[in-house]
């Protein structure tokens, strides 16, 4: 009799949660762009494009202004078809609205966007999903290739995900709480090379300031997150 009441009690409280999840969570699409959000956090997925153009938390602007190719990302870029550098999503590509509730009983959306480089048959996947509660997303790329009659496969160079705000919300460089730093003042990276040298395609040598707050703390030499070159092949 007592284990019957707990289990329907449990029942009780699992069919309770579910309206309130999926109340709060957003994951739905225009005519040009997707919309992952929460109460908290919302993006923009733009289908034209195939990168994320719009974020906020908490109603602050995550990106900056959005003109050009700045503030936009997380995006899925790399240097490997046969000329280089390659940001999937703006030709054949195809997106695919998710929503649902996973194995925590919590309300998620998801878009993912499949891009194939025609002159190679390269397949690229970019993943974005929102869990509701939480403040950012979960991001998965895959990149496929099979080509038996004209194999290419010299160029897998790298394979990254981006996130190039164009705002100055951004302050520091942080791997995790014993590893982190300001970014250096003036930043190389943005135009302003004072007292730098650039010493490898990304890097600068900043050992001359005096006064800069990222070469007292962390290091002489600087490599620009942003443009770093992840080496994977
Ligand atoms: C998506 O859902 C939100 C919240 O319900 C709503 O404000 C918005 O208009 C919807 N967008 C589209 C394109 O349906
Ligand atoms: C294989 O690669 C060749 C040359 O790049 C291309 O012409 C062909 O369409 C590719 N095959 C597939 C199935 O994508
Ligand atoms: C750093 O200072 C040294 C010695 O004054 C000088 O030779 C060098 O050119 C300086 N480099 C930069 C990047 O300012
Ligand atoms: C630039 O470097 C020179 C020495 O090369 C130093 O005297 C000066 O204070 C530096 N300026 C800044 C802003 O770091």
């Amino acid at each position: 009799m007592r284990v019957q009441s707990m289990s329907s009690t449990i029942v009780l409280l699992i069919s309770s949660t579910l309206p309130l999840c999926s109340g709060a969570l957003v994951a739905n699409e225009s005519d040009t762009y997707f919309t992952l959000g929460n109460d908290r956090f919302v993006t923009h997925v733009n289908k034209g494009l195939g990168y994320i153009d719009y974020m906020t938390l908490d109603g602050q602007d995550l990106l900056g202004p959005r003109a050009g190719s700045t503030g936009i990302g997380p995006y899925l870029d790399c240097y490997c078809i046969p000329s280089g550098s390659y940001t999937p999503g703006s030709a054949n590509t195809v997106f695919k609205l998710f929503q649902g509730v996973d194995s925590s009983n919590v309300a998620y959306g998801g878009v993912v966007m499949t891009n194939v480089y025609v002159p190679t048959g390269q397949l690229f996947e970019q993943y974005w999903f929102l869990r509701d509660g939480e403040t950012g997303l979960h991001t998965f790329s895959r990149l496929a290739y099979h080509n038996s009659t004209t194999p290419f496969l010299r160029n897998l160079q790298e394979f990254r995900t981006l996130f190039r705000p164009s705002t100055s919300l951004w302050t520091h460089l942080i791997t995790d709480e014993s590893f982190y730093a300001p970014l250096p003042n003036p930043n190389p990276a943005t135009g302003n090379s004072a007292n730098s040298t650039t010493v490898q395609d990304a890097t600068w040598y900043l050992g001359n300031r005096t006064n800069d707050a990222y070469v007292e703390q962390m290091a002489d030499y600087f490599t620009n997150p942003r443009l770093v070159r992840r080496r994977i092949a």
